[in-house]
């Protein structure tokens, strides 16, 4: 495995290998691996064949007063994780190889970078949809992989690929879970012992309102209403939305009579969690 800080280098062996006619494989990451990390790694390793992966704790898809600063680095760990697993490149670069002086030039995806977590972290997509487009002009890749826990920013990713003509195949990954159900994040890190175990409620959550669904209850109001208690019944949680809505456009719905995301985020002490899922009705 090869580690690459330069972006004139990483253009080179990609360059290299696209002549070569091999089949290059891409996940972004910021770093500091769990097993959702992994499951999109091992993924292209099975199916690409060359698979480079990024580590880059993007500052522009944060706002002020966020965890920025804080968010967990692990590169050491994380080199070995890649390493045993059987990545061929990480690409680490450094905030000035990639915002040099006098940047300008930002990747905006309208109408949907408002909705759900856009609405709470204006900028996000923004710096989200920026750093993935130039991470994508640097690698060049045929397929990229994304987890579906981050289901807006998937959305948001297959919008960047499509209207901006990339032809690169963006491969969804469904959402990996501890044995207890909360859904795996590098800010789980931040989580005390009792924060943890309040964080629980959003998967039960979830859960509960696929069995309404199930059961034939189809209003989102009715099924808002009990994920609500579920959390809040919770101490440390506070919540920031909960929606029912078109997965496409992220628009509310009043009834669910179609494919439906049910999306929520909680902040838990300093920790913002998102989970999510998906419900399908015929
Ligand atoms: O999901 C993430 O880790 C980040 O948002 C991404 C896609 C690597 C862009 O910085």
């Amino acid at each position: 495995m090869r580690i690459v800080e330069s972006i004139h280098e990483m253009r080179d062996i990609t360059k290299r290998a696209r002549i070569e006619g091999k089949i290059i494989g891409f996940v972004p990451t910021m770093g500091s691996f769990h097993e959702g990390h992994l499951s999109l790694m091992k993924r292209g390793i099975e199916e690409v064949d060359l698979l480079v992966i990024s580590i880059f704790v993007n500052p522009t898809q944060f706002g002020q007063g966020e965890d920025y600063d804080r968010y967990p680095r692990n590169i050491d760990e994380d080199n070995k994780k890649a390493s045993e697993l059987g990545v061929d490149i990480i690409f680490y670069p450094n905030v000035e190889e990639i915002y040099p002086d006098n940047y300008h030039t930002f990747v905006t995806v309208e109408k949907i970078n408002n909705k759900l977590c856009g609405a709470s972290r204006p900028g996000f997509f923004k710096g989200v949809a920026t750093v993935v487009t130039k991470l994508f002009n640097i690698v060049r890749p045929h397929k990229a992989y994304f987890g579906e826990k981050d289901y807006q920013q998937l959305v948001v990713i297959r919008r960047i690929e499509k209207d901006l003509n990339m032809d690169i195949k963006i491969v969804g990954m469904p959402i990996i879970r501890e044995s207890d159900g909360l859904a795996m994040s590098s800010r789980n890190l931040y989580l005390t012992d009792k924060e943890r175990i309040s964080a629980l409620s959003l998967s039960r959550s979830l859960n509960k309102a696929k069995k309404m669904v199930h059961s034939g209850e189809r209003s989102a109001e009715r099924i808002i209403s009990e994920m609500r208690s579920i959390i809040e019944s919770e101490r440390f949680t506070e919540i920031d939305y909960i929606a029912v809505c078109d997965p496409e456009e992220f628009d509310d719905v009043d009834e669910i009579k179609k494919r439906t995301l049910i999306a929520l985020a909680v902040m838990i002490g300093k920790a913002r969690l998102i989970d999510n899922c998906i419900v399908e009705v015929k």
